[in-house]
């Protein structure tokens, strides 16, 4: 195993009816802003539980943050921040919503003129402006995690941000959530969740035995419940299971002491950016052929995986690298997840070029585990996701 530290700070409320125990997180003499999404909250009931949580305590509310959270919609919340001098942040919502509050979390504190600096010049926060988060929607892991990936419709961009500054002081994860949630979403979930894994996985043997088996562990449950959250959301036992691996997957543990790729994050959050494929569907269209490509460098990985997760034992590496490639497509395609971008529209030509380019601008030279997928190579990667 490679030396590491570890450190995740943020508290988890687990459990059905969890979302009573807010007043006991926040501090009573707070000023809070409660950040929400497009609306599902009030629908739900969720909106009503907060409320009620928190009945004694003085709090002023932003919605309609989108999916994929836009800097424009974020910056008329930055304003509302300071008018008001908010003092703590409250996210209820999926990880557009979480992700959103984590940039306000540091641009309340932040210095300088331009708050999409923090982004474009990739400036780590180190302290910001303290929040918890009431999850709705297992997926991203952003409930526990110290990252968030923010969207500037204006040039089409989708950037990632982050530092020791942004995890959740408490996140709030009751599995009931999760029956109010579109099928569509559902499936999203378990997709993002499972390249998350992937993302840390399916590089090249360290022989890191319990890392790989954390992983392994949560790619297996999550193969295991996704058919029964898609039946029945409502079946409480799948839904813990399936909230609490989304949160496993990307809360800093399994990645440390191994290398780690994150070529398909890359990749896709630019299909986002470009076409506003969902996230989950974009990391399906180039998770395969990243594999494809770089499948010398992968493939005793691969076949570990084949082995440990889909049970495959006959053949050689080759042809069990092969076959856990053909199984995850299978996986996603389970789900209604399509995997290749002409699915998804037509006007096609020309985004590898495209991607390229931006990386070579953004000197994004190197990705993958060894550093060593060019912007050419990328080129290749999403042409053959076409
Ligand atoms: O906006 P509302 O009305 O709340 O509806 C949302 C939204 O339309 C709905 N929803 C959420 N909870 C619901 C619900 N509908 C019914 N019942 C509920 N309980 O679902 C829709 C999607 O929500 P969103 O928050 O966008 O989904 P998700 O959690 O998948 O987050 C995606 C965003 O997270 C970023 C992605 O790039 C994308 O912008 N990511 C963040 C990461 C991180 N911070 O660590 C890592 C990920 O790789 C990812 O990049
Ligand atoms: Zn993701």
């Amino acid at each position: 195993m490679n030396n590491f530290e570890f450190k995740n700070p943020t508290k988890i409320i687990f459990g059905k009816g969890s979302i009573e125990k807010l007043s006991n997180e926040i501090p009573k003499d707070a000023k809070v802003l409660m950040l929400y999404g497009g609306g599902s909250i009030k629908k739900n009931g969720i909106y009503d539980q907060v409320k009620s949580a928190l009945v004694n305590m003085e709090i002023i509310e932003f919605g309609g943050i989108p999916a994929n959270p836009e800097y424009a919609v974020l910056m008329q919340a930055l304003e509302v921040i300071k008018e008001q001098n908010i003092t703590y942040l409250l996210a209820v919502g999926g990880g557009s919503v979480i992700d959103g509050t984590k940039f306000l979390s540091a641009a309340a504190l932040f210095e300088g003129d331009t708050p999409w600096d923090i982004l474009a010049k990739n400036i780590k926060t180190e302290k910001g402006m303290p929040f918890g988060t009431v999850l709705t929607l297992p997926a991203t892991g952003s409930e526990m995690n110290s990252g968030a990936v923010i969207t500037r419709k204006e040039t089409k961009e989708k950037l990632s941000m982050g530092g020791p500054g942004l995890f959740p002081v408490f996140s709030i994860l009751d599995p009931q959530v999760i029956t109010s949630i579109p099928e569509r979403q559902l499936a999203n979930g378990l997709t993002d969740a499972f390249t998350h894994v992937l993302e840390q996985y399916m590089t090249y043997p360290i022989d890191a035995k319990l890392q790989d088996r954390f992983a392994e562990s949560i790619l297996q449950t999550l193969i295991e419940v996704a058919p029964q959250v898609i039946k029945d959301p409502t079946d409480y036992k799948a839904a813990s299971d399936f909230m609490w691996s989304c949160t496993m997957a990307l809360n800093g543990l399994i990645q440390k002491g191994v290398p780690g790729d994150w070529a398909v994050h890359a990749i896709g959050h630019e299909l986002t950016a470009m076409f506003d494929i969902d996230h989950a569907r974009t990391l399906a269209v180039i998770a395969p052929s990243h594999y494809k490509f770089n499948f010398e460098a992968k493939k005793d990985k691969l076949a570990q995986y084949a082995e440990r997760v889909w049970h495959i034992t006959e053949g050689s590496t080759d042809d069990k690298a092969r076959a856990a490639i053909d199984k995850t497509v299978a996986f996603f395609h389970d789900l209604g997840i399509d995997t290749k971008l002409s699915d998804y529209t037509k006007a096609y030509e020309g985004t590898a070029e495209t991607i390229s380019k931006r990386f070579t601008e953004r000197e994004w030279l190197g990705l993958g585990e060894h550093k060593s997928l060019t912007p050419d190579m990328v080129e290749e990667v999403v042409k053959m996701a076409y």
